[in-house]
């Protein structure tokens, strides 16, 4: 079998136009423009490309876009009155802090400071539990753009066997809640899995987060699965610096039903997310009716 590549930039492209639909509905019919603040700290050199085409996103689907750059050795008291004045802002509907921060600053403590139905991330701690619990959140945006290539692909995802390899919280955990949410029976796989091969054969879906450049190779695949790749690792190959996933995509591909590429499987899908659930959270802070198809 070769597996049917799920091309995450075209669906990407799919959602940002629903998105804009929806923007310019916003502004026509009730005099509203979304607005995301993503905050940077720092000039870790691969943040700055995300959060450069996070803002350049922002503005082709008609959304204002915040850019606050601050400086790496910034306070934690005034990134927080940073945060503070956003929360309070009415043109922001969502806010972003990239990640990594600079070692002096408290993550958990920063995130949660956010105000949650501004937190587009989905990291806050309400909206983990919101979702650990099946309520109405913010959904983290790589898992959400993984759900909707695979609900695309399947239809319904219920009674499938799902493996989530990683245990992150802003991928693996999530995901494997929104799998649950789905009606999968759910496998989160990590480091010290015993036998990973094993339990990851069992799996009709298989999502690999694990950040290890093609740890996942053909052979653990069974015959016909779906395959989400979230790795993207850079590496040297015959001299060059490419981009590969957490996934052996030359030997998966011939076993797989679907799988995602990399580049251009799950990580297009990521940002195109987080425009959806900025107009969610505008929506939702406005007392409108809620965009469907771009919520988990
Ligand atoms: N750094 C890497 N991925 C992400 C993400 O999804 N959100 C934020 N805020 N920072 C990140």
């Amino acid at each position: 079998m070769t597996a049917k590549i799920i091309d995450g930039k075209a669906f990407a492209a799919t959602i940002r136009e629903k998105v804009a639909g929806h923007v310019a509905r916003l502004k026509e019919e009730h005099g509203i423009t979304p607005g995301l603040a993503v905050v940077l700290v720092g000039e870790d050199p691969a943040s700055q490309v995300y959060v450069r085409s996070k803002g350049k996103q922002t503005v082709e689907v008609g959304m204002n876009s915040f850019e606050h750059k601050l400086d790496a050795d910034t306070s934690e008291a005034d990134l927080l009155a940073l945060i503070d004045t956003l929360n309070k802002d009415d043109s922001v509907h969502g806010i972003l802090v990239q990640l990594p921060l600079p070692k002096h600053l408290d993550e958990d403590l920063v995130i949660n400071s956010i105000s949650p139905e501004k937190d587009v991330d989905g990291f806050h701690i309400s909206n983990v539990g919101l979702l650990g619990t099946g309520q109405k959140s913010m959904v983290p945006c790589t898992p959400l753009g993984s759900l909707m290539m695979l609900r695309d692909h399947h239809g319904s995802l219920s009674g499938m066997n799902a493996v989530v390899i990683g245990r992150s919280n802003i991928v693996g955990k999530p995901m494997a809640q929104l799998l649950l949410g789905d009606s999968c029976t759910v496998t989160i796989a990590h480091s010290r899995t015993k036998d990973l091969a094993e339990v990851v054969r069992r799996a009709d879906i298989v999502v690999a987060a694990v950040g290890r450049p093609e740890m996942v190779p053909g052979d653990w695949i069974k015959e016909g699965a779906t395959v989400i790749d979230v790795g993207i690792n850079r590496i040297e190959r015959d001299g060059k610096n490419v981009l590969v996933g957490d996934v052996d995509f030359a030997s998966a591909k011939e076993v797989a039903g679907a799988i995602t590429p990399v580049p251009g499987g799950v990580g297009p899908m990521t940002i195109a997310c987080l425009l959806a659930n900025t107009v969610t959270a505008c929506c939702r802070s406005n007392d409108l009716s809620e965009p469907e198809g771009l919520t988990a």
